[in-house]
């Protein structure tokens, strides 16, 4: 047999990972799971929270990796998502390279961090600018959606069957290295696609497309979108009015998706993602003033039916408004969805909505851009350095790394709270059946609560027995009182810890002024282990 340059790579693939299967003994497939309405990623057989961040776009070269590890390893992160690049993996047509994979595999092992590897494939914020090449090269073949004026756009086509075919068989190519490469499990999910959609066009207006849209609505897409139609061949215009061209894109994007995803998933069944530039969650948009097609808040249901090998749809968040931030959580954790934050902002505004995102069993949280190559991300605020901008993730990450499989555990098993602050809410009360928890903001020695400077505030608070908690933040005071109103608490013991290979370790017991006026949490990372009893 003659060997072509596409199949010296693909057996150089195989016997890599083959001596990798040899040598490396094979951990269990990470996977999603739910236990009475709540969802955990399940890694090495328990659960894990991924403490992320993402990587600037274009990190992900192996010249860029040094400049990407030193901010991992500073932000204690466990969990890194950086791009796969479809133009650098599929050179020419059928031609696998594989290694910037293996590069980024090895490295993460040698670093100790998971990873979220994101397909940018046929979409990358809704265009196709990460296409190889030889489809950039032939837009006729691997065309363009076409505009309201009969003009390509700047997005692909989700009803160009070549670009669906091509894009299946290089993420099922990725897939199958992957399953060979990563015994280890190094990868714990892939993001398929990045951001798909449309800006600007609703829809593809081809005469192809025009066609479908004039005929009738899927019975499944009808029934998740809770419709019912007055006779069997009623057309999405009827059906949907005014969003009928958003779930139109959103029905064809997520077909495709749905379907790259499902051949990726029969080879190598990781769990799989698709990510969404959001609408405003409160005062949303008329269509035209977010992305069409992806899986905005109001098309979840039809990106469920439509992309089921997906094990979920997860929102990039760059909001920094309580009210807004907390709707996305809401809207995106569902019994139907599990939570996962795989994009945000690093400022210190939004970091403690990592608390938030913890109170609804979120499986990871990720800011996004967080490394030294110089690609100041539009995100980066008012930080004036690297340090600056990265220092409000690490302050997250140092104080929950050392008890990352406790958190996730407490969560999953439901006995866990936390919140964050919101401005102009100065305490706020979690209940955990004989007691309450009282959380307040901006309280100084006997000072009434007056609010941080900045809403900064944020903790989870953990029932560990009937009267012990743990209870972990920053900028806080915590309290605790009897639900029965007759009783008073009192402090059988507060023990400072910190935790050490997952166990926590005791310091010191903590009374007199450091519990007098309850439990105060400032900038420093403290872990409290607290019994209480009544009187
Ligand atoms: C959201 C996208 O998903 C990211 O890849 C990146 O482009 C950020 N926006 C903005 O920097």
């Amino acid at each position: 047999m003659r060997k072509t340059p596409a199949i010296v790579a693909v057996l150089a693939a195989v016997s890599l990972a083959a001596a990798s299967r040899a040598q490396v003994k094979e951990r269990p497939l990470p996977h999603i799971t739910k236990n009475d309405g709540r969802y955990a990623l399940i890694v090495d057989g328990a659960p894990f929270l991924m403490l992320g961040a993402q990587a600037n776009n274009s990190s992900a070269w192996p010249a860029m990796l040094p400049k990407v590890w030193p901010a991992i390893e500073h932000l204690q992160v466990n969990t890194l998502e950086i791009p796969i690049y479809w133009e650098q993996f599929e050179p020419r047509p059928g031609q696998f390279d594989y290694t910037v994979i293996d590069t980024i595999l090895t490295q993460a092992r040698a670093h100790r961090v998971r990873l979220v590897l994101l397909w940018f494939g046929t979409w990358k914020n809704g265009s196709q600018h990460y296409m190889p090449e030889w489809m950039k090269l032939d837009p006729e073949r691997y065309f363009h959606l076409t505009d309201k004026n009969g003009r390509p756009a700047d997005s692909p086509s989700p009803f160009c069957a070549a670009s669906l075919e091509a894009d299946i068989r290089a993420f099922t190519a990725f897939m199958r290295h992957l399953k060979a490469a990563d015994p280890q499990r190094t990868v714990l999910m892939v993001q398929v696609e990045n951001e798909p959609g449309t800006w600007g066009p609703l829809r593809d207006y081809s005469p192809a497309a025009q066609k479908i849209f004039e005929g009738p609505v899927p019975a499944d897409v009808l029934k998740a979108m809770d419709k019912q139609p007055s006779s069997p061949s009623v057309s999405w215009q009827d059906v949907f009015g005014p969003e009928a061209e958003v779930c139109f894109h959103a029905w064809a994007v997520a077909t495709y998706v749905g379907k790259v995803a499902a051949a990726g998933k029969a080879v190598y069944p990781l769990p799989l993602y698709a990510n969404a530039a959001l609408r405003d969650p409160i005062k949303p948009g008329a269509p035209g003033s977010y992305e069409s097609g992806g899986p905005t808040d109001n098309v979840i249901p039809i990106w469920k039916v439509a992309a089921p090998a997906l094990d979920l749809v997860a929102p990039d968040i760059y909001m920094r408004e309580s009210a807004q931030y907390l709707k996305v959580l809401e809207l995106y954790h569902r019994d139907d969805n599990p939570l996962f934050v795989p994009e945000t902002m690093g400022s210190a505004a939004v970091a403690r909505f990592f608390f938030s995102a913890l109170g609804l069993q979120t499986i990871g949280f990720s800011p996004f851009g967080l490394d030294y190559t110089r690609s100041r991300p539009a995100t980066a605020g008012a930080a004036n350095s690297p340090e600056e901008f990265l220092a409000p993730t690490a302050q997250n990450y140092k104080l929950i790394a050392p008890m990352m499989r406790e958190i996730a555990r407490l969560n999953f098993e439901g006995k866990l709270q936390a919140v964050a602050e919101e401005k102009g809410k100065l305490t706020e009360t979690l209940r955990f059946g004989p007691w309450n928890t009282k959380v307040s903001y901006g309280a100084s020695r006997n000072n009434p609560p007056a609010g941080n400077s900045e809403p900064t505030g944020r903790v989870l608070v953990a029932q560990l027995k009937d009267n012990q908690f743990l209870v972990a933040g920053f900028f806080c005071r915590v309290d605790f009182s009897p639900a029965d109103a007759d009783k008073r608490r009192q402090f059988l013991r507060v023990e400072e810890g910190e935790y050490k290979d997952g166990v926590f370790k005791f310091l010191r017991i903590l009374n007199g002024d450091q519990t007098d006026w309850g439990l105060n949490f400032g900038s420093d990372p403290l872990v409290l282990r607290v019994s209480l009893a009544t009187y």
